[in-house]
């Protein structure tokens, strides 16, 4: 098999752990300082890889550029952008959901509902085709707080153990869509590295169905 070189963006964060676990599975020889290094870039000489560790969010945007040939992603963020990237694979890692939330008891301001989201996109076209015209707030992060504080009446966001809307005295109103980590790749390295790929996604594959 050819032996070209891959370059693959990692989210750092929450899904790093289980998407470094999933690749050692798969076979892959990561180093112990892979998880413990404040290295942005990491080279694995021996399996002819170098990894760039990158915000989840920003992840699409180097392997649309091609400076990653590969990357992992959540499905959250390939909905919520559209991004010139292929979706090969499901890595059934990071497994959440997207929600609507709220305070409970409480109805959607009749005049201008606010929603308050990192997800406009996602939460536009959801309200959009449930016939309600809201008014989208973009938040970047702590997103809860908006309608404890009044600045929003509903949230659209990920929704994982459920345990920040609990702390928060949220209640959950809608299911939007279930959400896990993908492999994306580079349209061009899919063409120009298709071996090395097809290997890896040969290799993940086989992990995550025998999970
Ligand atoms: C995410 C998400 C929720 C929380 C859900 O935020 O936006 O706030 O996790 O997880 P849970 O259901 O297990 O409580 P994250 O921690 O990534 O940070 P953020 O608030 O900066 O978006």
């Amino acid at each position: 098999m050819s032996n070209q070189s891959l370059t693959i963006a990692m989210p750092k964060g929450r899904i790093f752990e289980e998407a470094a676990d999933l690749l050692r599975k798969a076979g892959y020889k990561l180093p112990q300082e892979f998880d413990e290094s404040r290295k942005l870039i990491l080279e694995v000489p021996e399996e002819n890889l170098r990894f760039i560790l990158a915000k989840p969010t920003d992840v699409t945007t180097y392997v649309e550029h091609g400076v990653a040939d590969a990357g992992i992603a959540g499905k959250d963020v390939m909905l919520e952008e559209e991004r010139d990237v292929y979706e090969v694979l499901d890595l059934k890692i990071s497994a959440c959901y997207l929600a609507v939330a709220g305070l409970p008891g409480t109805g959607m301001n009749e005049v201008a509902p606010k929603v308050a989201t990192k997800y406009p996109n996602i939460a536009s076209s959801y309200f959009r085709e449930q016939g309600e015209q809201v008014e989208i707030i973009k938040l970047n992060g702590s997103i809860e707080l908006a309608p404890l504080i009044g600045l929003a009446d509903r949230i659209v966001d990920i929704v994982s153990t459920g345990q920040t809307l609990k702390e928060n005295g949220l209640a959950e109103f809608q299911h939007i869509c279930d959400i896990t980590s993908r492999l994306i790749v580079n349209p061009v390295s899919y063409r120009m590295k298709d071996q090395r790929l097809d290997d890896l996604v040969n290799r993940l594959s086989s992990i995550i169905e025998g999970n």
